[in-house]
């Protein structure tokens, strides 16, 4: 039997260039030889795909915190089960654009839901599933809320108001101090090719 694959996520804020760097990851992986699945969430399978365009879309009313949550855990479930697990298994590293810690810095932090509630859906849908490293792309709110609007996809996160991107910001921070193994926190602030270089650093050193 292989070894299994790592699973390496993104996560961050709006307007933080995730996406961008997300590549960054890939090519580095493949540089050395990987076998790299790149993914995102909300999504990643069909199934979750589709919820995708539930939990993003605009409705008349309302989206309530709790129907929220519970779309993006069972995006969640049909990603981990139809790619993420299948993949890790055939030993392919995972990179992931946003996962488990966005749910606890926008549904947890964000929106005010339980802590109880987030780990028990945790445990329920990961299982003991967890990323090998979180690389956290941390800046300002209002400056990644303007690149965001420049942007302008426009889907219902970005229309929030920097006090909830502030609670969100706190709480990816919060999990990355707790955890500085598996966490990397790197200034998005800074210039797309030094966020670039310093994603690099961080894969150097940890992986
Ligand atoms: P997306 O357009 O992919 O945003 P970005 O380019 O910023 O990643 O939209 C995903 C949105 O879903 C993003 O605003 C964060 C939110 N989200 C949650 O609130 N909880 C979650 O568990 C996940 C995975 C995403």
């Amino acid at each position: 039997m292989g070894t299994r694959g790592r699973l390496i996520t993104l996560e961050g804020g709006e307007g933080a260039g995730k996406s961008t760097q997300t590549a960054t990851v890939v090519d580095w992986l493949q540089g050395r030889g990987r076998r790299v699945l790149r993914t995102r969430e909300p999504g990643g399978s069909p199934l979750a795909e589709a919820i995708r365009a539930l939990v993003l879309g605009q409705w008349d009313e309302g989206v309530t915190p709790q129907t929220e949550l519970l779309l993006m855990f069972a995006a969640r479930a049909a990603h981990v089960a139809a790619t993420i697990e299948p993949a890790l298994a055939r030993g392919e590293d995972v990179v992931c654009d946003r996962f488990i810690d966005a749910s606890w810095a926008y549904q947890g932090a964000g929106r005010g839901l339980d802590d109880g509630v987030l780990g028990t859906l945790e445990t329920l849908v990961l299982g003991r599933l967890r990323p090998d490293l979180v690389l956290l792309f941390d800046l300002p709110p209002d400056i990644g809320l303007a690149r965001a609007h420049r942007r302008g996809k426009g889907n219902r996160f970005e229309a929030e108001d920097l006090a909830f991107m502030t609670r969100v910001r706190q709480g990816y921070r919060a999990r990355a101090d707790a955890d500085e193994d598996r966490y990397a926190l790197i200034d998005a602030a800074a210039a797309p090719d030094q966020v670039r270089d310093a994603v690099r650093r961080v894969l150097e050193q940890r992986l």
